[in-house]
């Protein structure tokens, strides 16, 4: 485990870094807030990260983006930067309650005319795009229940194409990924469906995989990368 202080620490570090780097944009600041006061869960990217997955679809080019789950829809409003006016994320969410609110978040950043929410359970609206033959995604972020990132990564390898950036969320979870899911109580099938996902990345030939810690505002926890080859 991290020193309990440590982690602390790190916390304010990263409050620096987001004064320092000036990360807290408003627009979306204001979207955060409306999500917490309408009391969503407080589990959203940090500031660093959104800004991270910002610059990861700016480097990469990414003009069409999904994402799986929403929930205010702030993560969202950074791909939204990232693509550009000229750029589309499709982002799936089945809570309506976190979909609504995305999407006022969204239509006040200015964000909404580049992003489609998918309202429904996410397997069954990636399906949906797999049958239409959509255009193949350059970014896809996944980050909603964890017992599901096989199933959603499977999903993900037939909506990319060779250079498909494939980003997962929550990796780390405190350390939770080395210990028998079996502890973790109620958590027993995402801590299980993280150490899957990761296994999958290694042993799937169609993908080059990392995976890299972060400590800071939202604690000790990581995130894959991972290139479609
Ligand atoms: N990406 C967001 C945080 C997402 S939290 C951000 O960083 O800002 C996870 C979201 O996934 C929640 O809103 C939850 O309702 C949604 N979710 C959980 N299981 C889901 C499922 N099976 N299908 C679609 N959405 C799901
Ligand atoms: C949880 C989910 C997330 O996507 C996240 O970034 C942090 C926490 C959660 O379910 O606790
Ligand atoms: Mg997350």
């Amino acid at each position: 485990m991290i020193h309990h202080s440590a982690e602390h620490h790190a916390a304010a570090v990263d409050e620096y870094l987001e004064q320092a780097l000036g990360l807290r944009v408003d627009a979306l600041e204001a979207g955060r807030e409306h999500s917490h006061s309408a009391g969503l869960p407080r589990i959203e990217v940090s500031p660093a990260q959104g800004k991270f997955l910002q610059l990861l679809t700016e480097i990469t080019g990414a003009r069409r983006v999904l994402e799986i789950g929403t929930l205010g829809g702030y993560s969202t409003s950074w791909l939204a930067r990232g693509v550009g006016a000229a750029g589309t994320v499709i982002s799936c969410e089945f809570e309506p309650l976190h979909a609504s609110i995305a999407r006022e978040n969204l239509q006040r950043a200015g964000l909404s005319e580049r992003v489609e929410i998918r309202l429904g359970a996410a397997q069954g609206s990636m399906d949906s795009l797999i049958s239409k033959r959509v255009a193949p995604f350059d970014l896809i972020f996944i980050d909603a229940d964890k017992r599901n990132n096989v199933p959603y990564l499977e999903r993900a390898l037939e909506l990319a194409h060779s250079g498909t950036v494939l980003v997962l969320d929550n990796v780390v979870r405190s350390g939770a990924v080395l210990d028998d899911p079996s502890r973790h109580g109620t958590q027993e099938a995402d801590v299980r469906g993280i150490q899957d996902s990761l296994r999958w990345l290694r042993d799937d030939p169609r993908v080059s995989a990392t995976a890299l810690q972060t400590i800071g505002v939202k604690g000790w926890d990581g995130f894959a990368l991972a290139r479609v080859l």
